[in-house]
């Protein structure tokens, strides 16, 4: 079967070529690189030894995306635009890429009959907990631009499939993903500061920025600072596998990929010390603006759907983070 992996050169994009690789799916990988690089292309061939035919495009362009989806039997949509705070600033740009590329996407799809889709959606949509753990019924209300472009490619989707109901559609909602692959030859690599705790958090063990600051101590949490449901990002990308595997009937189904278990950002602070062997100095800041207290998903639809659950613990994704960054102390570059 030939998989088109939009954003496949990305950090959950490149987790999951590797995992599709590895149970024999041929992919075309359609990227414009605009917050990736052709590197990650040949590390991908390196860790699995195998190729991938790769189209440079924009999500945007359907005479593009026409050529990349030409042969192909369904398609895993990861490209987009996903910083919270960049999205208040420039929502235009948001609804463009994240909405209108997937309209563009969808809309060759149609023409094309290719009926299966797995969409990246995020947890975002959930909004402010009214109970928690999130399961798949909980209301959606969301608080940013960013958020919202998802919610809208969502009720898109679920639209389109009451249209026609010979599509096969899995809109997987991310929790947290951290880590990276075991090889430390593909990670998360962001440009600039990282917005993202992880990552921050490794860019000051490895001597790049001098301290981690803790957003807000005086939550009504364990320890007081925020709680998420961290998932390695292997865990993840198995994840994309199962679902392909397992979209055979006609249906569009939002399904929840997390861990379950909720870990502070002084957990994660200590289980990344202890994984890369030294002390991450920390101090404690004001609250950033639109901070949940605490999110935290329930997995059991996709265990129940799906047949998988998240197998890699808080220090495994620590270990392989801490990995990558100490293998590639600049990055891809
Ligand atoms: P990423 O930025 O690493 O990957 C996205 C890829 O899409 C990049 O390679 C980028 O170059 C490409 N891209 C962006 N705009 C494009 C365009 N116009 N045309 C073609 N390619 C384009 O992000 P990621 O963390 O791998 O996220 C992948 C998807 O998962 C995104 O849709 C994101 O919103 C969603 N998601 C991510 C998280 C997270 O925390 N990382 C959580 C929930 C959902
Ligand atoms: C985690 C915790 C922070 C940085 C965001 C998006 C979400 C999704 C994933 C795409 C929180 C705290 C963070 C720092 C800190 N992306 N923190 N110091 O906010 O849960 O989710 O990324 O869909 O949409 O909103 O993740 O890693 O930014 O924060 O104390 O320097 O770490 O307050 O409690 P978040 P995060």
């Amino acid at each position: 079967m030939k998989v088109l992996v939009t954003g496949g050169a990305g950090y959950i994009g490149s987790h999951t070529c590797v995992e599709l690789l590895n149970v024999g799916y041929d992919l075309v990988v359609f990227d414009n690189f605009s917050n990736s690089t052709p590197e990650v292309l040949k590390r991908i061939e390196k860790i699995t030894g195998k190729s991938i035919l790769f189209i440079n495009g924009d999500i945007r362009d359907e005479d593009a995306i026409e050529k990349a989806l030409f042969g192909c039997d369904a398609v895993i949509h990861f490209a987009g635009l996903k910083a919270v705070g960049e999205s208040v600033e420039k929502p235009l740009e948001y609804y463009d890429v994240n909405v209108y590329g997937t309209l563009c996407l969808v809309r060759v799809m149609q023409k094309l009959h290719v009926r299966k889709l797995v969409f990246s959606s995020s947890a975002t949509v959930y909004g402010d907990p009214e109970f928690l753990p999130f399961t798949e019924e909980h209301p959606l209300r969301t608080t940013n631009p960013y958020a919202q472009t998802k919610l809208v490619i969502e009720e898109m989707l679920r639209n389109l499939y009451v249209s026609d109901q010979t599509w096969r559609i899995m809109i997987l909602r991310y929790f947290n993903p951290v880590g990276a692959h075991e090889s430390g030859l593909i990670g998360e690599d962001p440009k600039g500061t990282p917005n993202n705790l992880m990552p921050y958090i490794a860019q000051v063990a490895v001597g790049k920025r001098e301290k981690v600051s803790v957003f807000g101590d005086n939550y009504p949490t364990k320890d007081g600072t925020g709680i998420r449901d961290y998932i390695h990002v292997v865990d993840l990308a198995l994840g994309h596998v199962k679902a392909l595997q397992t979209i055979n009937k006609p249906q569009c189904t939002a399904i929840n990929l997390g861990s379950g278990k909720g870990y502070s950002v002084l957990d994660v602070i200590h289980a990344f010390s202890k994984a890369c062997g030294k002390n991450v100095s920390y101090m404690i800041v004001p609250r950033r603006a639109g901070d949940i207290a605490e999110f935290y998903s329930d997995p059991t639809l996709a265990k129940e759907m799906l047949s998988w659950e998240a197998k890699r613990n808080l220090d495994a994704m620590c270990t392989d983070m801490w990995n990558f960054q100490v293998k590639n102390p600049k990055g891809y570059v």
